[in-house]
């Protein structure tokens, strides 16, 4: 194959949090693997990406922590940055879209298209919140989508169905910021007319046979449904300034701005090599295929929107496939920083190698259709596939044929037999990857290594090395000979996958030099026959998944409620005791030693957590069937409370279930309850830093926590079967024990 040029364009992530596992499967890793064997293969490859740093998303995460968008757009754009690195996803630049560079680049395109009259000012309405006194573009609004019914949707894109709705579509909107229903105001936006390039667009789609069928039939349906001109300027401060006298208060919107970040990274490129217009062989040579690898939430903006402005820009090429992935999901749900656990690249590399999660990922990637995520199938596939295929393959040819030989050995006559079963399992797992990688097929190209890995394993087995190594030694060598080239093999084949370890693998082999640029041909390469071999290594590693469901299994055998406190009385024979009268979907009557640290008004009328399983006790001649959960730190008493909405008689389960076998005081002393800080998503300060899946909760605040054991670095945070976290009634020092 004659060497060619390659684009690659990979979704900009929002510099709004931590890319996650879903970004990797989606849109990150795929384009990897395929640049990477492309380079392999000899062709030049341009890959470019960065942070998507402007619009709502990375506002509305400024809002919430009392912060500036540009701290926050600068924050995830260094953590994100550092999280591709150590993945080894290989950009040739990743860049950001708050840099002089993209906005002139973008500022060039508006104005080429005003006056090319592909654009047109308009007086348009838009939702305004008279209560904070602003305009609330995009993700200030939530509604009810008018297509799948999700009640949470944005005013401008669905996270669960995808379709985008201009202002006004959604139903239900009300502000993110107060909950009130926002008003329209009437104000001026520029507006880009699509449907000047309706006959261009079909035409386009109808040539691109070759996309997927997903994206093939997203895209006809839109087009189908009929364009419509949308507004792509915003009332914000927050972005590109529509560079025009007239525009003060208004940016470009974010889309607009972030689809063309694949022109301007290209630009900021060229100039980094030192030939400015480096760029352009990669633009204007109608040779050159433009890949663009994305989830499937944003298949229009690449299909549509992105090839209707480079029409209306002209002479640059329009994408030529665009292979969306579907959703990594966990348990059926989108994975996302909101929902779920929190499966960040940042917390994950800081328990696994790359190479494992590249493994999992490659081999479960959504293509085609959506896939579910699980730490238990992610330890089941790493420690049965890649360290009990791959590894385990690697690692009895390196180390039999090191401790034995010492170095390479040479292949001998009379295998002929051997050595043709070897070549054609090769060939045959080369072609089944070359075929599926330049296909976009990555998880089918994976599974052809595997098998080659398998192919492997019997072969060394047939060959029985420890029996020849007594009978006949020479051709002892020859078999490992044969089994060395089938790992060197692999080595290369699995580059694209494994990066990390393939070269380490390389180095075992007795090879020099780095695999990358040119290395394909390396499949077939001879062996360094003499060459002394160095000490292998296993290069994978077991997973084993602390699993967090069993860790807090205990907390199932509490039965806590929300109880509202309805009226308090004194005990008549204790002075510290107060008799209440709780609501806990039912009435109760509990005895608590508040006394000393409440009045009666002050509990009345307060929501508080009660273990209702607890065996029922005489106090004094009392009779109490539960117990307030209060927490105690130095002569501070206060009761756990509902942090937000929660109604008498709602489990406070944490997600889980909950428990109904009636546990003595002395058992229910066992378990352990603290209070502490939420620090950030996943870490809580109990007097100590504990991990704790704290997602949802806000950053600063006390909340009740149960430990598996007392010194267990993870907790589980209290909240309701209506996810309200649990708190505490007014300030304790951290790690605070409840009782
Ligand atoms: N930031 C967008 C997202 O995460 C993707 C932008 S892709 C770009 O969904 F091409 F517009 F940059
Ligand atoms: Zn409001």
């Amino acid at each position: 194959m004659e060497p060619s040029k390659v684009f690659i364009g990979v979704a900009w992530p929002y510099a709004n949090s931590a890319i996650h596992l879903g970004h990797v499967a989606g849109s990150l890793l795929p384009p990897d693997i395929f640049s990477r064997y492309h380079k392999m293969r000899g062709d030049r490859v341009l890959m470019v990406s960065g942070s998507d740093q402007h619009g709502t998303p990375v506002t509305v995460r400024a809002d919430k922590e009392g912060s500036s968008p540009l701290q926050v757009a600068e924050r995830y754009h260094q953590v994100n940055k550092k999280a591709i690195e150590d993945l080894g996803i290989e950009f040739s630049l990743f860049t950001k879209t708050h840099t002089d560079n993209h906005a002139r680049v973008v500022q060039e395109i508006f104005t080429d298209l005003l006056q090319k009259g592909h654009l047109e000012q308009r007086e348009t309405m838009q939702y305004f919140c008279p209560a904070c006194n602003k305009f609330l573009p995009d993700r200030y609004v939530e509604g009810r989508c008018i297509k799948c019914g999700n009640e949470n949707s944005r005013s401008d894109q669905c996270d669960r169905c995808g379709a985008t709705f201009e202002v006004g579509e959604i139903a239900d909107p009300t502000c993110i910021t107060c909950r009130n229903r926002p008003e329209m105001r009437e104000t001026r936006h520029y507006f880009f007319k699509l449907t000047d390039f309706e006959a261009a667009l079909l035409s386009y789609v109808q040539g691109s046979k070759h996309w997927r069928s997903n994206v093939q039939l997203f895209t006809q349906n839109w087009l189908e449904s009929g364009l419509k001109d949308r507004a792509i300027t915003r009332d914000m401060s927050w972005g590109v300034p529509v560079p025009l006298p007239d525009s003060e208060g208004k940016v470009i919107y974010v889309w607009f701005d972030a689809v063309i970040g694949y022109l301007s990274a290209s630009k900021e490129w060229a100039k980094s090599t030192g030939n400015e217009d480096a760029w352009k062989e990669f633009w204007t040579d109608p040779q050159v295929k433009g890949y663009y690898f994305l989830g499937k939430d944003n298949i229009p903006f690449h299909t549509i929107i992105w090839p209707s402005i480079l029409m209306g820009n002209g002479g640059l090429n329009l994408p030529y496939d665009v292979p969306a992935n579907e959703f990594l999901t966990f348990k059926g749900e989108k994975l996302s920083k909101s929902k779920g656990p929190s499966i960040d690249i940042p917390s994950a590399l800081e328990l696994f190698d790359a190479d494992q999660l590249r493994y999992y990922l490659s081999s479960n990637m959504p293509e085609g259709k959506d896939s579910d995520f699980s730490w238990e199938d992610f330890e089941t596939k790493v420690n049965n596939e890649l360290v009990a295929t791959l590894g385990n393959y690697f690692h009895r040819v390196l180390s039999f044929t090191h401790k034995n030989f010492k170095e390479v050995p040479p292949m001998v006559d009379g295998l002929e037999a051997e050595a043709e079963q070897v070549n054609k399992a090769i060939a045959a797992a080369m072609a089944e990857v070359e075929a599926n990688i330049s296909a976009c097929q990555f998880k089918k190209g994976l599974k052809a290594v595997m098998e080659l890995a398998q192919f492997g394993n019997r072969f060394f087995d047939s060959c029985a090395p420890w029996s020849l190594l007594r009978s006949d030694r020479a051709k002892c060598g020859g078999v490992l000979h044969l089994n060395m080239r089938t790992v060197q093999a692999l080595a290369v084949m699995a580059f694209p996958y494994l990066p990390f370890s393939t070269q380490r693998l390389w180095g075992f082999l007795a090879n020099d030099g780095v695999l990358g640029e040119g290395s394909w041909e390396l499949i077939g390469k001879e062996l360094n026959v003499g060459r002394a071999l160095p000490e292998p290594k296993p290069l994978y590693r077991k997973v084993e998944i602390q699993r967090e469901g069993s860790a807090f299994s205990r907390f199932e055998d509490l039965d806590l409620r929300v109880g509202l406190i309805e009226s308090v009385c004194d005990h008549p024979n204790a002075d510290k005791l107060m008799v209440l009268n709780v609501n806990i979907g039912r009435p109760i009557q509990l005895v608590a030693g508040l006394r000393s640290f409440y009045s009666k008004e002050e509990l009345t009328g307060k929501k508080v957590v009660v273990i209702t399983n607890l065996q029922a006790a005489k106090l004094r001649g009392v009779e109490s069937q539960g117990m307030v959960l209060a927490a105690e730190a130095g002569d501070k008493v206060k009761v756990l409370t509902p942090s937000g909405p929660a109604k008498p008689g709602d489990r406070v389960n944490s997600g889980l279930a909950s428990g109904s076998k009636v546990l003595t005081f002395q058992e229910f002393q066992s378990f352990t309850l603290r209070t502490g800080t939420v620090l950030n998503d996943q870490e809580a300060d109990l007097g100590r830093k504990v991990r704790a899946d704290t997602s949802g909760l806000v950053k600063g605040s006390q909340a009740a926590f149960f430990l598996p054991q007392e010194g267990s670095d993870v907790a589980l945070p209290l909240f309701t079967e209506g996810r309200t976290s649990i708190g505490v009634d007014g300030d304790l020092d951290n790690g605070a024990k409840v009782r």
